[in-house]
């Protein structure tokens, strides 16, 4: 193609962007406020088991919440419905990240509980279809992607909130081969974008008395999207003059996180997307892994809950499904117990999974049949939680 074309061609790629993005500009500058769980009957817990060990841990999940909310089920405050249809397969068929009647009935709840679903790279057997959890977070305007790590043992107490919206995330799926020999891909940030994040962790902050909300990006290279990300920050951290801000760009942060004399001074972490995805998986080893760690994505309508982690298909293929760990999604529970106004029982639940993953450990997952299978290890927390003594024995559990 004759180069002038060939710029025609992406300047009107790009005009389409704008135009999509202008516009949901507009939405996030008029969007309502918070929905309120206490006013809610009943509270829709949509349930989306995913692809490959998803079905599987997500069921176990499902198990530990029946048992702690059976009063509220009973009463019918809350309704748990099971959504099928979000699975690979059935994407591949209709060529989309969501079929439209999977996205239909997830609209009718206003509480997700999602297992992993998997996402196509190039390449792949499957067609390059976009992330279903990329979607989701966009179509249900999910803009805060909540993961804490703790390693009481080590001191380690964090809580990351990850911009889940925009950045190369919103766009990655329109990026442009400009030529065979050249592709650019669009990184996104906005002003209302940065700040609703920004907020958030703020408010965190100030909720549980942290004395310390720390921004990371690579400003100082990445000048003008992740500027506007910085910049933001802290214009909403004026408004919390108690609040220690300050900020680090993500090499060094990364390089931080493995220092153990400086690791543990970090509180609350606030991060555009990709960096909070690469550092969340880095901080979540330190806590035992990836399959460990659950994730709260949420928005001022909808909140949905899920493991850090992939579908891990080769767990599957080589028939090694039912060994995978399901705390991951028993977290993501707990995190689910604690937004929807459950705080106690949240608080049972995170004690049960601190004593069976970090101190006692009577029971060992593996992932393969050298370990416990899911549904064992959630036998050991469910009677773990079921013990009067629960709260002594974290107690002493920290202490030792
Ligand atoms: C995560 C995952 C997803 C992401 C993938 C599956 C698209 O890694 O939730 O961190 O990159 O956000
Ligand atoms: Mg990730």
């Amino acid at each position: 193609m004759e180069r002038t074309n060939v710029i025609e061609r992406a300047k009107e790629h790009f005009a389409g962007i704008l135009k999509t993005q202008l516009e949901r500009l507009e939405r996030i500058r008029s969007e309502e406020g918070w929905v309120d769980y206490a006013t809610l009957k009943p509270i829709v817990v949509g349930i989306l088991g995913g692809d490959g060990i998803g079905p599987h841990i997500t069921n176990e999940a499902v198990r530990v919440l029946e048992v702690l909310l059976k009063e509220e089920i009973e009463s019918g405050k809350i309704e748990f419905r099971t959504i099928d249809g979000l699975t690979i397969e059935r994407r591949v068929e209709v060529m989309k990240p969501i079929p439209d009647e999977v996205l239909a009935e997830i609209k009718k709840c206003q509480v997700l509980l999602k297992g992993p679903t998997t996402t196509p790279k190039k390449g792949d057997p499957w067609p390059n279809i976009e992330s279903a959890n990329v979607a989701m977070r966009k179509e249900l305007d999910l803009f805060a992607n909540v993961r804490p790590v703790r390693v009481p043992k080590e001191g380690i107490d964090w809580i990351f909130f990850r911009e889940n919206t925009e950045d190369v995330y919103a766009l990655g799926s329109d990026g442009i081969e400009v030529t065979p020999e050249m592709a650019i891909d669009f990184k996104l940030t906005t002003r209302p974008g940065s700040e609703r994040i920004a907020r958030l962790a703020f408010e965190h902050a100030k909720k549980v008395k942290k004395t310390r909300v720390t921004a990371v990006t690579k400003a100082n290279v990445v000048k003008t999207t992740d500027g506007m990300f910085l910049h933001t920050f802290y214009d909403v951290a004026k408004e919390y003059p108690d609040i220690q801000a300050d900020d680090w760009f993500i090499d060094i942060m990364t390089a931080k996180l493995v220092d153990t004399k400086r690791r543990t001074d970090f509180q609350v972490l606030v991060l555009p997307n990709l960096y909070g995805d690469i550092l969340t998986d880095e901080a979540a080893e330190f806590q035992g892994g990836v399959g460990t760690a659950g994730s709260a994505n949420i928005g001022k309508r909808y909140a949905m809950f899920e493991a850090i982690h992939g579908s891990a298909p080769r767990m599957v293929q080589e028939g090694r499904a039912q060994y995978a760990d399901p705390a991951s999604m028993i977290r993501a529970s707990a995190m689910m117990l604690q937004h929807i106004g459950y705080s106690e029982l949240a608080e049972k639940l995170e004690m049960a999974l601190d004593i069976c993953g970090q101190f006692e450990k009577k029971l060992i997952i593996t992932g393969r049949s050298t370990g416990v299978t899911g549904r064992e290890y959630c036998d050991y927390i469910l009677k773990t939680m079921a013990d009067p003594n629960l709260k002594s024995r974290w107690e002493a559990c920290q202490k030792a």
